[in-house]
């Protein structure tokens, strides 16, 4: 079972995690949507493969009350790991995103794709279907 585990504020990433578990699902293998309040680290430290959702917040950071300290504990368990990220964006350039790639491939995990996937507000037709690209790439991780 892949686990889409995301945060979000105003639904935008929501959507993208739904379209990306349809695009796992699609590609025939089990996924699950799972809220980051709803798991721990602990809960998600032995699964070789993996996606993460969640959008630019504060400064260019990831959302502090839930994301930021979950990812402060998993980083340190993410070696050797699959890992997807995606999430929405305003008014930035991604800095967010870039930042977070590097922080778990420092931690020796590879990130599916080589990069995450940002889409601007709400994801489109065209947006949609990039996230369930990212969900075949995730099967076939
Ligand atoms: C408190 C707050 C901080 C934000 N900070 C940024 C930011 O630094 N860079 C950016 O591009 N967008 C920023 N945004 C815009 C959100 O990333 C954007 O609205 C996104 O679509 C929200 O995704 P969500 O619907 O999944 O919560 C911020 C939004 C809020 C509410």
């Amino acid at each position: 079972m892949i686990k889409v585990v995301y945060w979000t504020g105003s639904g935008n990433t929501q959507a993208m995690a739904e379209a990306v578990l349809k695009g796992i699902q699609d590609a025939g293998k089990e996924a699950e949507l799972v809220f980051i309040d709803d798991t721990t680290p602990a809960d998600v430290a032995g699964d070789a493969v993996i996606a993460f959702g969640c959008p630019a917040m504060g400064a260019e950071v990831l959302e502090e009350g839930s994301v930021e300290p979950f990812m402060a504990d998993y980083e340190t368990t993410c070696n050797g790991k699959k890992i997807a990220l995606f999430g929405s964006y305003g008014w930035g350039d991604g800095q967010w995103m870039r930042d977070w790639e590097e922080r778990l491939k420092s931690n020796g995990a590879t990130i599916i794709n080589g990069e995450g996937l940002i889409i601007n507000d709400a994801p489109d037709a065209d947006g949609v279907a990039q996230c369930e690209a990212l969900g075949k790439a995730i099967a076939e991780a």
